[in-house]
Formats: C-alpha cells, sequence, structure tokens
C-alpha cells in the first residue's frame, strides 16, 4: 500500500536535511510516495507567496506533511508561517519528545525519555488583544482558556500513554496565582485523568517543574500543559539532552499533521553541507508512529542511536566531522 505525503524541503538547511531523511526513508522501503509542495522564501521567490493556495491544497489532501525549517521574512504577510499552518489545519497539540541520545556532550547523556504536550492554539502565546497606550506606559493581551482547548489536549496527553504504555501524565499550570485560566485548566485536566485510572496522574507547578526537570528529570513521563508553559519548557527538555540537532515535534490535528523539526533553517551552516539530519529524522519517526507504522519508527530510532554509539560520521555540531550526507548514509545502512 503506498501513501502520499507532502513534502516541504523549505529555506536554509531545510533542502539539505530533507535529502538526507528522504534518503534513509527511502532505504526503508516504506511505501511513501512524496509531493513537493513549496513554503516559505523558495515560495515567495517563485509564486509570490510565502504559503500558496497549492500548498495549503496538498497538505488538505494528504493530511500528512514532513516540513523542513521556513524563514519568515520580516514585514511580510504573517507573524510566522508555521503559527499560520497550526491555525489553518487546527493543529492542536504540539508533541515533542526529549531522549538521552549518546555521544550528544548533553547533561544527561542517559536517564531522560519525556515527551511534552503542548496545547498549540489558545493562551498567551497566541498574542490575542495585544495593545499597547498610545504614551506607550501601558500594555495588555487577552489570556484566554476554554474547556473545549483543555480537555482535547490533556486527553491526547492520556491517550498518547495508553497508546505507547507510558505510566504517568504530569499536569503543569499556575492556577495557585492565574485561577482563572490556569484554574480552568486544571480543572478540566482532573477530570480528564480520573477517565484514565490506570495512568498516574500528578500536578505541579510551573515554576517548580523547571527546577525539577534541572535536578531529576528522570522523574517525568509526559507532561501536559498550556502553550506558552509548553513552549518554554519543551525548549529547556531538548537542552537537557543535547540541542536541537536531536529535537522533533509534531503538530498535530484532528485530521491532519505536521512533522518537523524544533530548530530553524540556520543561515549560518545552510548550503555547507554539515547540519545534523536527525531532528527531521526522528520528526519523520513521530510520522511513522502517527500512519501506523509504528515497527519502522522504532526501527529508524534504533538505527540512529547505533549510529551515534558508533561515532560514524556525525555532523561537527556532535564533535564529528561527517557531512549530512555522509551521517544520513551511515543511518541507512542500520535501518
Ligand atoms: P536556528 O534553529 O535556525 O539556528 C540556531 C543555531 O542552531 C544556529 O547556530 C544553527 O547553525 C544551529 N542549528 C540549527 N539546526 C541545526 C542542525 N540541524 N544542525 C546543526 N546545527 C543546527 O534558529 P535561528 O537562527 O534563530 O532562526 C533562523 C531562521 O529559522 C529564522 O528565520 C526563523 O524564523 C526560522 N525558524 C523556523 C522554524 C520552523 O520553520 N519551524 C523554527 C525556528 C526558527
Ligand atoms: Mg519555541
Amino acid at each position: 500500500m503506498t501513501q502520499t505525503i507532502t513534502v516541504i524541503r523549505g529555506d536554509g538547511i531545510g533542502p539539505e536535511i530533507m535529502d538526507a531523511a528522504l534518503y534513509v526513508l527511502d532505504a526503508m522501503h516504506l511505501g511513501l510516495q512524496y509531493e513537493d509542495a513549496d513554503a516559505g522564501l523558495v515560495a515567495l521567490e517563485k509564486h509570490g507567496e510565502l504559503l500558496p493556495a497549492a500548498t495549503l491544497e496538498s497538505i488538505s489532501r494528504n493530511k500528512i506533511a514532513l516540513k523542513s525549517p521556513l524563514t519568515t521574512p520580516v514585514g511580510e504577510g504573517f507573524s510566522s508561517i508555521n503559527v499560520e499552518l497550526r491555525k489553518r489545519f487546527d493543529l492542536y497539540a504540539n508533541v515533542r519528545p526529549a531522549k538521552s541520545f549518546p555521544n550528544t556532550k548533553s547533561r544527561f547523556p542517559t536517564g531522560v525519555d519525556l515527551i511534552t504536550v503542548r496545547e498549540n492554539t489558545e493562551g498567551a502565546y497566541i498574542g490575542e488583544g495585544q495593545q499597547v497606550t498610545e504614551d506607550g506606559a501601558t500594555a495588555t493581551l487577552v489570556q484566554k482558556i476554554t474547556r473545549k482547548g483543555s480537555e482535547r489536549i490533556v486527553r491526547y496527553a492520556f491517550d498518547l500513554a495508553r497508546r505507547t504504555g507510558r505510566k504517568k501524565v504530569t499536569v503543569v499550570h499556575k492556577a495557585n496565582i492565574l485561577k482563572s485560566t490556569s484554574g480552568l485548566f486544571l480543572k478540566v485536566a482532573r477530570e480528564v485523568a480520573a477517565q484514565y485510572p490506570e495512568i498516574e496522574c500528578n500536578e505541579m507547578i510551573v515554576d517548580n517543574t523547571c527546577m525539577q526537570l534541572v535536578m531529576k528529570p528522570e522523574q517525568f513521563d509526559i507532561i501536559v500543559t498550556t502553550n506558552l508553559f509548553g513552549d518554554i519548557i519543551s525548549d529547556l527538555c531538548a537542552g537537557l539532552v543535547g540541542g536541537l540537532g536531536l529535537a522533533p515535534g509534531a503538530n498535530i490535528g484532528a485530521d491532519t499533521a505536521i512533522f518537523e523539526a524544533v530548530h530553524g533553517s540556520a543561515p549560518d551552516i545552510a548550503g555547507k553541507g554539515i547540519a545534523n539530519p536527525c531532528a527531521l529524522l526522528l520528526a519523520a519517526g513521530q510520522m511513522l508512529d502517527h500512519i501506523g507504522q509504528p515497527g519502522k519508527a522504532s526501527r529508524l530510532r534504533e538505527a540512529i542511536v547505533a549510529t551515534l554509539e558508533a561515532k560514524d560520521s556525525l555532523t561537527p555540531d556532535l564533535g564529528g566531522s561527517g557531512t549530512t550526507m555522509s551521517f544520513a548514509k551511515a543511518i541507512a545502512s542500520r535501518v
């Protein structure tokens, strides 16, 4: 059976890491067909738009996209193409695993294996109603949390735990101070948690969570939280395990999902062939889990770990002297 996915090669290091990722996926004989679609600076040059209608149609049709980073030029239409894509397809769950890998020079070379599930559509992060008074003295924004938004993200986290055999969900909040917004999120989270008696649920205030993550990250399994807290916490978690070259993310909606690296288009190393392809490959692993190929997803992750263990052709960010493509070939030889 073949499945068509939309492939967005993106800007900067995007095309290089996508070539490398597709080289590895091809070696796995997954029965995937790729439909190329443009977005970002490349699209602006070719079609005069950052996010062409044909790209949106391709994603709507295929429901699954693998996406490289995009450069959002300052002062061109939307504030961010990525935020625009999340809105268009109501991609409410931002799922970011952080896992210890060998030979990464990270603070936690072992012991971390957690997933941050971040609400992706509401809360302070979306910047609703931002205003500054004319005299520049007072700034405001509206922070809105809904029962619907809270319920679907917490349910996503518990279903993910159930599906993947994880044991614990930590609900991260600030309901002691933000009694209305964070309070509603926590209340709904408790209601949902009660429907999953086999999964341990604990609650943690966000500032304490940050300290606990740095001191004892092994205590966390799945974290579920609101948009802005999730933005900050997931970067903290990426930092614990060795940084951007190894941090993937999925944006998941009811019927559409977009898989990408957490990092950006890295203009400083673009065109040099030295970008680490692992973050995008790990995102492809999340995609394989999502489309019902969990066995292949595990094989891909195992091949990445084996290549890191062997220090075979690692890119310079991991202390090696390999290239994007030689690293990919080393991984492909192990799938
Ligand atoms: P960045 O993530 O592109 O780069 C930060 C640092 O990490 C740079 O030193 C870069 O060389 C390094 N780096 C990033 N990915 C790497 C990889 N795979 N291998 C080795 N080193 C890597 O962040 P920056 O510079 O703030 O943003 C550059 C552009 O990317 C901006 O236009 C921004 O809007 C865009 N961006 C796009 C994202 C997306 O499409 N999802 C996410 C974040 C930023
Ligand atoms: Mg962020």
